[in-house]
């Protein structure tokens, strides 16, 4: 959430702001309140920001035409403050000489603006943000240098940050990290820090993941790092060349970064599981550990934890002792060291799964975990680190990387347990097959949703999570109210609210006798009923039948209940990238 990016170079031009703009569509993704960007140039610092979408803030701000030759930028979410212009970052001291932006939440906020007010500081917002340009005018008032002024203010942060900050005159990006991710771009004659790698992708494919705890700038020429305690650290061997290409974060044709992804997913799902099995030691190591496991604690959110949930279906089916746990709700469980947790995370960054995993790591459990984004948080705090490599995902509400996410668990299932070895070759060309076949029909199915107010996802056991995936992706881009359920526990209050008309969506690709009967109670009370099915029809008044095995008719529902969503929000006049409220990656608690 709030997404980061600044950009150093030798020569005062305007390439600094059309890079800048570029990064700030590239990272609208993590939050679109606010737009923001503030120029280093010969004339001093100049700042130019508003509430409101990267399009729209950078014509009315005019913000193609800066010069300089540095420039810092801001997408926002908002946490502290509405979102608003004056909310916006960047944040300045008093004088506009140190220009700020930040990701995170600065916990003491509160005392150092009130020690800062007493200090004759004054305040315009009303962010944690704003501390943090104060603190350092403060501090090089009192006669420190601006980096000594710029760790100083650091070292006085409670909380969460990835913040960068640029001094009038200078041709530096002082940085800092701690709980949100910060890379560093290195380019020819400029250097850039973002939140992540997308923001830069165009200018270079040279990147160092910073770690919790570093701080240091960047000039056109150099990359300065240490840590909070000023040991200086080397960063030249962390430099890596990233395999994602530049067209991976367009849209490629494709009105829309979600329809783009969901048709990427063969491909992710392919590079995902050839990856894996390319590090056969990590996977091996990884299902190690869930064998000898007396309980696998399931973490995650939102998404991610509906793959979990597949997950945990497939380990029950084995008996195996699974407990899902949605993240922020961890402290509910009791870990101990003979527990292993699972967390999931395509960002690797959503706070609520690092803090379980923090949690359960104190008592001794041993954790894996399973992102999308190498180096991430979580990542760095698991014992045995699974990758995806679904590639970079913009579009706000998950699509290729759930796909990629079921994939490598079915995976680790397989290598677990000996079970769907074959099955497991044939998910590309089964998607590949079902986009090609139903997006038609999935589009009907969309805009016949799209006239309703709310709707109901039933499915029993492997279905369930997908039922459940299906309801939260047409709540998150089209705004329909929808709840899923087990369908046999339907008829225990749901059903009320059955009338003729109500639509109500069965995953039907596990315990196909069962759901028949389910079925029929729906359309009984005048249910207007859709159906994917893996091969026992419904009768559902519209239903695709797959003719594939429940296995892989579970990795064809996912494709479907996503281009559904997708159309039923573009039929709404919705922006299905950039869904109301929702940022990709939610770094607060
Ligand atoms: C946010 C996003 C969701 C995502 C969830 C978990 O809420 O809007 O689309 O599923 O975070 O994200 P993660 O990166 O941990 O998978």
């Amino acid at each position: 959430m709030c997404g980061i990016i600044g950009v150093v170079c030798q020569e005062e031009s305007r390439r600094i702001a059309e890079i800048t703009v570029n990064a700030l569509k590239r990272l609208e993704y993590r939050g679109y309140d606010s737009v923001g960007v503030a120029s280093v140039s010969s004339r001093g610092i100049e700042v130019r920001k508003a509430k409101g979408k990267v399009d729209d803030v950078v014509r009315i701000k005019r913000i193609p035409e800066l010069t300089g030759f540095l420039m810092i930028g801001h997408t926002r979410w908002a946490t502290h403050g509405p979102p608003s212009d004056k909310n916006a970052h960047p944040h300045t001291d008093c004088k506009g000489e140190v220009a700020v932006v930040h990701n995170g939440t600065i916990k003491n906020y509160r005392e150092l603006r009130e020690e800062l007010e007493s200090l004759g500081h004054k305040f315009v917002s009303e962010t944690d943000t704003e501390v943090i340009p104060h603190l350092i005018e403060e501090f090089m008032k009192r006669g420190m240098d601006s980096f000594s002024a710029f760790k100083a203010a650091i070292r006085a942060l409670h909380g969460s940050y990835a913040v960068l900050a640029i001094v009038k005159g200078e041709r530096k990006i002082y940085f800092a990290k701690k709980d949100n991710p910060l890379v560093i771009g290195l380019g020819n004659g400029m250097n850039f820090v973002a939140s992540d790698i997308p923001a830069f992708l165009d200018e270079t494919d040279r990147v160092i993941v910073l770690k919790d705890g570093e701080l240091g700038y960047v000039t056109p020429e150099e990359v300065h790092v240490e840590t909070l305690e000023g040991n200086v650290v080397d960063v030249t061997k962390r430099t890596i060349v990233v395999t994602w290409k530049s067209e991976s974060v367009t849209k490629g044709g494709y009105p829309h970064f979600m329809l783009k992804e969901i048709h990427e997913s063969p491909v992710a799902v392919e590079d995902t599981i050839n990856g894996m099995l390319s590090d056969m030691e990590t996977l091996t190591e990884a299902v190690k550990a869930l064998a000898e496991a007396r309980r696998v604690i399931v973490v995650a959110s939102g998404t991610s934890y509906h793959a979990g949930l597949y997950f945990h279906e497939l380990l029950l089916s084995e008996g195996y002792n699974s407990l899902p746990i949605i993240a922020s709700e961890y402290y509910t469980v009791k870990a101990n060291p003979s527990d292993v947790v699972l967390a999931i995370s395509q960002s690797g960054e959503t706070l609520d799964v690092v803090q379980a995993v923090k949690s359960f790591k104190t008592k001794g459990a041993k954790v894996i975990s399973l992102t999308n984004v190498i180096g991430s948080a979580l990542a760095r705090e698991s014992d045995v680190a699974l990758y995806m490599r679904a590639g970079p995902e913009i579009g706000v509400a998950a699509t290729k990387t759930f796909v990629s996410q079921l994939a490598s668990l079915a995976l680790l299932f397989s290598e677990l347990t000996g079970s769907f070895k074959e099955e497991i070759k044939k998910i590309r060309s089964i998607l590949e097959r079902t986009i090609e076949t139903y997006e038609g029909i999935s589009k009907e199915w969309g805009e016949e949703l799209a006239k309703k107010s709310n709707a109901y996802y039933l499915g029993r056991g492997l279905g369930l999570p997908l039922a459940m995936e299906g309801a939260l992706k047409i709540k998150e881009v089209a705004y329909v109210h929808a709840e899923a359920y087990p369908a046999g526990e339907s008829k225990h209050g749901p059903i009320a609210l059955v009338s003729p008309g109500f639509p109500v969506f069965f995953i039907n690709v596990d315990k196909s006798d069962l759901l028949l009967n389910n079925h029929a109670e729906m359309k009984a009370r005048g249910a207007e009923t859709f159906a994917i099915s893996s091969n026992v029809a419904l009768g559902a008044d519209h239903e695709i039948v797959l003719g594939l095995s429940d296995f892989l008719s579970t990795f064809a529902v996912a494709p479907i209940i996503q281009l559904v969503s997708y159309y039923a929000a573009v039929t709404r006049g919705y922006d299905p990238d950039k869904p109301r409220n929702l940022a990709k990656t939610v770094t607060v608690e």
